[in-house]
């Protein structure tokens, strides 16, 4: 860990940002003309998450948006990222109808933080899908491309004015594992080997179609910029000296960033090696039906070049050893063959996938740099949560958001990495997906058991804010 005489340093325009998702934070998920979601389905039926927990009411954020407010002013955050709940803005998932109070609802929230000086980042699509568009084929069907395409020009028209910082689709990558292959995350489905591919080809040409509609009709007016958020682990081989370990963990890059990063910041394709082993498998399982990782094609728009900067969520980092398989399977582990190992010297806080290592964070953006042609990069999700009784006085993830951004300064002043802000994930205690509650990734302490939903920042959120006044040179 870094001593506190290795001060970190940052640029002028240093964005300083927290990060929430509509799902997560809001509530109200039936009311004012608010339509259903994958996530109020996938959470009402019983046995997906901890305890049963929903989004129901989740922070209240729909009914209590003043106190995020104040949190973000306490903070004194110069950006906050938060994202739309599609079917609140369109109840069926297209704009053949618009719920004017999820427009005044979001109009509301950009026009305070306008007026508080800080600047919205908003993402269009984080999870939360509407449910009538899953039951047409959602994700999987290809004319999910030109209806995403119609809900991101509403919200460009809608609040496109005073909204400059867009990101598509949280997370791709998960999207396609966890709700597709894994069924762990909505819409639950375990259908393996082929569907996760689909989908996030789908949601590459959805991405891709959004940002020339962009380009084309609203940039010269409105000057944003707007990119999709890609998470990443850092992966390195267990064994440098074994060169199955290495090529297993460069694998293990490939199919996690690779998949969504090289089509549109490298190549216009998936990574080779990507199609590649997906042929070698499929051919050793024996599967002869269609390609199962599709192709792009040349009548739409291009997904190379589709982004105005790189946006990382970054977690945790992985020690990757190869792992033979039978190679019986048609699944996306046979694709891959490999194990992740957490490295015994990493400390492991809160949630059990979250190693905590913020060296992991400068070696990828080192990594994205050299891989991905020098982008500009905006870390729009990183963060540590705490499990169990709730401790006001976190130390430890104090510490951890200290050392993360003395890695972000040494990634910035020693290699030359163009990283223009850093979003923690997240401004408040919120509902953790299939953790429900039971897991804080707060900088704010939300009271679920009262009523009032009270806001407390904790020690946590007081190293942060005190980082931010330190650097922050915005007028
Ligand atoms: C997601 C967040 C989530 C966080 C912590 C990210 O994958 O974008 O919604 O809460 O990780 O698990």
């Amino acid at each position: 860990m870094s001593s506190r005489s290795d001060e970190p340093v940052f640029p002028r325009h240093f964005v300083w940002g927290a990060s929430t998702a509509a799902y997560q934070i809001e509530g109200a998920w039936n009311e004012d003309g608010k339509g259903p979601g994958i996530w109020d389905t996938f959470c009402h039926r019983k046995g997906r998450i901890f305890e049963d927990q929903t989004g129901d009411v989740a922070c209240n954020s729909y009914h209590l948006w003043e106190k995020d407010l104040k949190c973000i002013l306490q903070l004194r955050l110069t950006h906050y990222r938060l994202s739309f709940s599609w079917s609140r803005l369109l109840p069926n998932g297209t704009t053949d109808h618009i719920n004017e109070k999820g427009v005044a609802y979001y109009n509301r929230v950009i026009d305070d933080l306008l007026a508080n000086h800080v600047t919205p980042m908003i993402t269009l699509y984080h999870f939360d899908f509407p449910q009538s568009l899953q039951d047409r084929g959602g994700w999987k069907s290809a004319d999910i491309a030109d209806i995403f395409d119609s809900y991101a020009r509403f919200c460009f028209q809608t609040f496109g004015d005073r909204v400059k910082l867009w990101l598509t689709i949280n997370e791709p990558q998960i999207c396609c594992t966890m709700g597709y292959e894994e069924g762990i995350f909505a819409p639950g489905l375990q259908e393996l080997g082929t569907t996760a591919y689909v989908v996030g080809h789908n949601m590459l040409r959805a991405h891709a179609k959004a940002w020339h509609s962009y380009n084309t009709i609203f940039r010269k007016q409105q000057g944003g910029l707007l990119s999709l958020a890609l998470n990443s682990d850092w992966a390195e081989p267990l064994n440098p000296s074994n060169p199955d370990d290495v090529s297993a963990a460069k694998r293990h890059r490939t199919f996690e960033l690779g998949w969504f990063a090289c089509p549109v910041f490298s190549t216009g394709d998936y990574p080779v090696a990507m199609r590649a082993r997906i042929e070698e498998i499929s051919k050793a399982v024996g599967y002869d039906g269609a390609p199962r990782l599709p192709r792009f094609s040349e009548d739409e728009p291009p997904v190379l070049g589709s982004a105005d900067f790189f946006a990382l969520n970054y977690y945790t980092s992985r020690k990757v050893r190869a792992a033979g398989t039978s190679h019986r399977e048609l699944n996306m582990k046979t694709d891959l063959e490999l194990e992740r190992i957490i490295d015994p010297s990493w400390p492991v806080c809160g949630v059990k996938w979250l190693a905590v290592v913020p060296e992991g964070l400068r070696k990828l953006l080192k990594h994205i740099k050299v891989e991905y042609n020098n982008p500009a990069i905006y870390i729009t999700e990183n963060g540590f949560s705490q499990i169990g009784p709730v401790e006001m006085e976190d130390i430890q993830r104090g510490r951890f958001y200290w050392d993360t951004l003395c890695q972000v300064s040494k990634a910035i002043c020693e290699d030359g990495v163009d990283i223009r802000g850093y979003f923690a994930w997240s401004l408040l205690d919120n509902f953790e997906w299939s953790d429900g509650f039971s897991v804080r990734f707060g900088l704010f302490h939300v009271d679920f058991s009262n009523e009032e939903f009270p806001r407390t920042m904790y020690h946590s959120g007081k190293e942060y804010a005190a980082i931010i006044s330190k650097n922050c040179q915005h007028s």
